[in-house]
């Protein structure tokens, strides 16, 4: 019998698959660094656009060099005619997240050097998609409200111009600065499921979009960033702060799972998760109406005291209170994973690219654990 090397831990749990120098997650103490720049720092200083060059180019950019980047990012913005006619054909009721996801597909059959995987050319178009992804979720809210797309603007930075296309008008700046901290949290996160999947896709040499197309499918699942639409569902089920106990209850007895709490590496509270409650805390004492908030925050509570989420180290997640923020900024609840794409294409762009830099083709194997050397049964004679 040939032996098998022994099985890596189930869900590759604490395996190492990649060197990176894009970002940092120190699960021990809380810690997530882009490059060496704290989550803490950038959120409160940084823009979008001077994440996505630091994750691209492993440095911040100056003043010449951002205006540049994201001039050429905001001329991409448009999308393909056909693109749009095509989205009009969909069924009005298919998930924010397989429209991206079929239209990111689209894009490559779109793009006549689709299959250019030189490195300007990759990095060519992994700068349109990061541009076109906005476009693209902002015009299916559009066309499955019965309405045409707004085409992009160009003098509005990223978050802005999303908004402005979502909504039909110029957002306030409040609503600006929440979706910029959260495009700023969201954009890189180590190993994650979906920059693995890109990276394995990568490594295959297949293109860019296919890269992106295959992270997009694995982000979707509520494991990873589908949680933040099932955390606003919960609290939106739980519907005030005072039935938060009895539902926190009923949850546990029924081994329900608390949507946007628990992590894989995290076993002290998630960095991005203290940003955002913080920024939620102020959306809500803006706007008057606390409730959101208040549910998340008490049912955070709830789970923080609980020897079952204590002794499983279980806090919330970056997903938990993403979804208080953009519900407050009146995003649909259904478009909150897209808007997580919409972020993490910077990271995903960054470690594609760093694939292609030093690349061998990601292969693993399985352990076989069924039957051997059955003898072979005619059709007929099977039971
Ligand atoms: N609510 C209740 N219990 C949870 C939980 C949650 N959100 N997350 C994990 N647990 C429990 C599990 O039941 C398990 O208990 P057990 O040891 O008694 O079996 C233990 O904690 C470990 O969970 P496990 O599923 O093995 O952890 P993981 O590292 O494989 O999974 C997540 C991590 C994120 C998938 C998991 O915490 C989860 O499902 N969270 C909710 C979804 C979510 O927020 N996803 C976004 C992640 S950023």
């Amino acid at each position: 019998m040939t032996s098998q090397p022994a099985a890596a831990a189930k869900g590759l749990e604490g395996v190492v698959v990649a060197q990176t120098q894009k970002s940092k997650v120190d699960g021990t103490i809380g810690k997530l660094h882009y490059h060496g720049y704290n989550i803490f720092d950038l959120a409160e200083n940084a823009s979008f656009e001077e994440v996505i060059y630091l994750l691209w180019y492993d440095k911040l950019p100056n003043r010449a060099e951002l205006e540049q980047f994201k001039k050429e990012l905001a001329a991409e913005r448009a999308l393909p005619p056909e693109l749009i006619e095509m989205m009009k054909q969909f069924p009005k009721g298919t998930h924010p997240m397989a429209v991206l996801r079929t239209g990111v597909s689209a894009m490559g059959a779109f793009d006549p050097t689709a299959e250019d995987s030189r490195p300007e050319a990759t990095k060519e178009k992994l700068r349109r998609l990061t541009a076109v992804m906005p476009t693209l979720i902002a015009a299916w809210e559009r066309i499955r409200s019965g309405q045409e797309p707004i085409a992009p603007r160009a003098d509005l930075d990223l978050a802005a111009n999303f908004l402005y296309m979502m909504k039909g008008e110029e957002p306030s700046k409040t609503e600006v600065d929440a979706l910029d901290t959260f495009l700023i949290l969201l954009a890189d996160h180590g190993m994650n499921a979906s920059t693995f999947s890109a990276r394995v896709t990568t490594s295959t040499l297949a293109d860019v979009y296919s890269a992106v197309t295959t992270a997009i499918g694995t982000l979707k699942g509520p494991a990873h960033g589908g949680a933040n639409e099932k955390a606003m569902q919960q609290f939106m089920e739980i519907g005030s702060p005072e039935n938060v106990q009895a539902w926190f209850e009923h949850a546990l007895a029924n081994e329900r799972r608390i949507m946007g709490i628990g992590h894989r590496v995290y076993k002290v509270e998630d960095p991005r998760a203290t940003i955002l409650r913080e920024r939620a805390r102020a959306l809500a004492e803006q706007s008057g109406d606390r409730r959101w908030f208040d549910i998340a925050y008490n049912l955070e509570q709830a789970a923080r005291s609980h020897p079952y989420f204590i002794e499983r180290s279980l806090y919330a997640n970056v997903d938990y209170y993403s979804a208080v923020v953009l519900y407050q900024t009146g995003i649909p609840v259904d478009q909150f994973t897209p808007l997580f794409a919409m972020s993490r294409i910077a990271g995903w762009a960054a470690h594609i690219i760093e694939q292609w830099v030093d690349n061998r083709l990601i292969r693993p194997r399985g352990e076989y654990i069924g039957p051997v050397d059955q003898p072979w049964v005619p059709l007929d004679r099977r039971s």
